[in-house]
């Protein structure tokens, strides 16, 4: 692949310039996996970078009693095993350790907070954190809402959702507050409204920072930097050129001991409903006013808003839905769903998902986006292809082809942005191969991320803990963005449930999905494009 060559010398650049104010985060559901695997490695890499506010503190809270010490060596461990910053520095990680607290309450007992509200003020005197805090909800979601209405009861919530920068050193006055809500937020229209609206109560919407690790990708911030920041490629971003598009999350793993939850959800809530969205959202908005986060958020909402709702009637046509049993990836055996601890019996919940949607604006009416999404399929891979039209005349007829019996076939143009892995972007152009014949094959444009700027990229939750902090909700997703995408998804989710595994289609574990799905896709006279 060609190679992309910099014309600065700045191969990275600082994850921002602006440094947070003082203040406390404190993580409910502090033994989780979350925690282990993503915050507090996501915290130590901020740490590590310098990115961290010299007034800050991390307080874990979890029923179990454990001291401060013990949480903190557990810590450690998760950070030598998780971080993509090893080996761990022992420096940098005993600056992180003296300002890791553990708190233990149980989520609806009063006292636990009252003792929460006592370690705070003790933090803000000694840390000068300022009143400033930050709550990342990191429980099972049946908590969220009895978390939110303990934390108002508890007076430990202010107005504010800003202050001023750096933070008050004394530790008086009141100091802003925010609370991070992982997902899921909800399991549908009506649960998600229903916790818009508790979430409401104790807080305003611009304290709320509902997360999508997606959009803290830098693959995925890429897509708006690419569009936006170039002018060659937007004007051909729309129904007069682009034939469709192609938004693929496949997994190779299959449900690997999450049984229990994995099938409460199913593909849709698990990925379609949140992460799928909101890639589609930013491959198909407006370029917004500002990149201001209520200015890109209204972009991307209106997007969402104008995607027709899915033709139920046409289940078959419009959607496919499958669940995966045994077969085997990369030379492992993965078991039926079905047999996996946790899962229900006679289980109906889907593993694998396929949608056809339309946006009904100017720009994108007539352009099917076609969404797929699986686990235990044969590589862990997200990519956008925004495939063009065909050349309107064939010169070439002798276009060399990879599918050779259809020689008077172009393989029209392909824009692809790889999320994950080998992170980057290539255009798949037809080009003339020596010799004295005319004719046409394949080659491939591009930049990979690693081999240009000599680095991986930053994990999400770096990203999207550090923006919380600064108090930029722009790769946060609001209120109406999430009800919106519930509503399109809700009535697929419910003909789905009515009809049970009526309409459930199966693959082998480590295949690209149920051939049902390629029919559904051939009947337009398309292929799915497998990495
Ligand atoms: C999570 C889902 O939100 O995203 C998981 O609950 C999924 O089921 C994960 O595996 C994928 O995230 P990533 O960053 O590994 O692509």
């Amino acid at each position: 692949m060609t190679r992309v060559q910099l014309l600065t010398d700045a191969t990275t650049q600082p994850l921002r310039d602006q440094v947070p104010d003082g203040c406390a985060l404190v993580i409910f559901g502090a033994s989780g996996d979350l925690t282990r695997r993503k915050l507090v490695p996501a915290l130590y890499a901020l740490a590590h970078d310098g990115l961290l506010p010299g007034r800050f503190v991390a307080v874990g809270l979890a029923r179990r009693e454990k001291s401060h010490q013990v949480f903190r060596d557990e810590m450690r461990a998760a950070v030598d095993q998780f971080s993509r910053l090893r080996p761990l520095k022992p420096e940098v990680w005993d600056r992180l350790a003296q300002r890791l607290y553990y708190v233990s309450a149980s989520f609806d007992d009063a006292a636990g907070y009252e003792r929460l509200r006592a370690f705070l003020v003790d933090a803000d005197r000694e840390h000068g954190t300022a009143g400033n805090r930050i709550f990342y909800l990191a429980t099972p979601p049946v908590a969220y809402a009895s978390i939110v209405d303990r934390l108002g009861a508890a007076g430990l919530v202010s107005d504010a959702w800003d202050g001023p920068r750096g933070g008050d050193a004394t530790g008086k006055g009141q100091g802003w507050s925010r609370i991070i809500i992982e997902k899921p937020f909800g399991r549908d229209l009506s649960t998600a409204r229903a916790l818009n609206a508790d979430t409401h109560k104790v807080f305003r919407e611009r304290q709320v920072y509902r997360i999508d690790h997606y959009l803290g990708k830098e693959t995925v911030q890429n897509i708006l930097t690419f569009r936006f920041g170039n002018s060659i490629f937007e004007p051909l971003w729309n129904r007069r050129y682009v034939d469709h598009v192609q938004l693929l999350v496949s997994e190779d793993l299959g449900v690997e001991g999450r049984g229990e939850y994995y099938d409460t959800a199913g593909a849709v809530r698990d990925m379609v409903q949140n992460h799928m969205l909101q890639l589609l959202s930013l491959v198909a908005m407006e370029p917004p006013a500002t990149f201001e986060p209520d200015a890109v958020r209204d972009e991307k909402v209106k997007v969402l808003r104008a995607i027709r709702p899915v033709d139920l009637t046409r289940a078959g046509s419009v959607t496919i839905r499958a669940q995966y049993v045994s077969g085997s990836q990369g030379g492992r055996k993965i078991p039926t769903y079905a047999d996996e601890p946790g899962v229900a019996e006679g289980t109906a919940t889907e593993t694998y998902a396929a949608l056809r949607l339309e946006i009904d604006n100017w720009r994108w009416a007539g352009v099917p986006f076609y969404l797929r999404t699986g686990k235990a399929l044969p590589k862990r891979v997200t990519e956008v292809a925004i495939q063009y039209r065909q050349p309107p005349l064939l010169l070439f007829a002798h276009a060399e082809h990879p599918r050779h019996e259809e020689r008077d076939v172009i393989e029209p143009n392909r824009l692809t942005l790889r999320i994950q892995p080998d992170e980057g972007i290539s255009l798949r152009v037809g080009l003339k191969p020596p010799g004295p014949r005319i004719s046409l094959v394949p080659a491939r444009l591009g930049f990979v991320y690693r081999d240009t700027f000599g680095v991986d990229p930053a994990e999400a939750y770096e990203r999207l803990l550090l923006d919380c902090m600064l108090g930029d909700s722009t790769l946060f997703i609001r209120r109406d963005e999430v009800e919106t995408a519930w509503a399109l998804v809700t009535p697929v989710l419910e003909a789905w449930a009515a009809a049970g595994r009526s309409g459930l289609a199966s693959y082998p574990a480590g295949s690209w999905g149920p051939t049902e799905a390629d029919r559904f896709i051939q009947a337009d006279g398309r292929e799915w494009v497998n990495p």
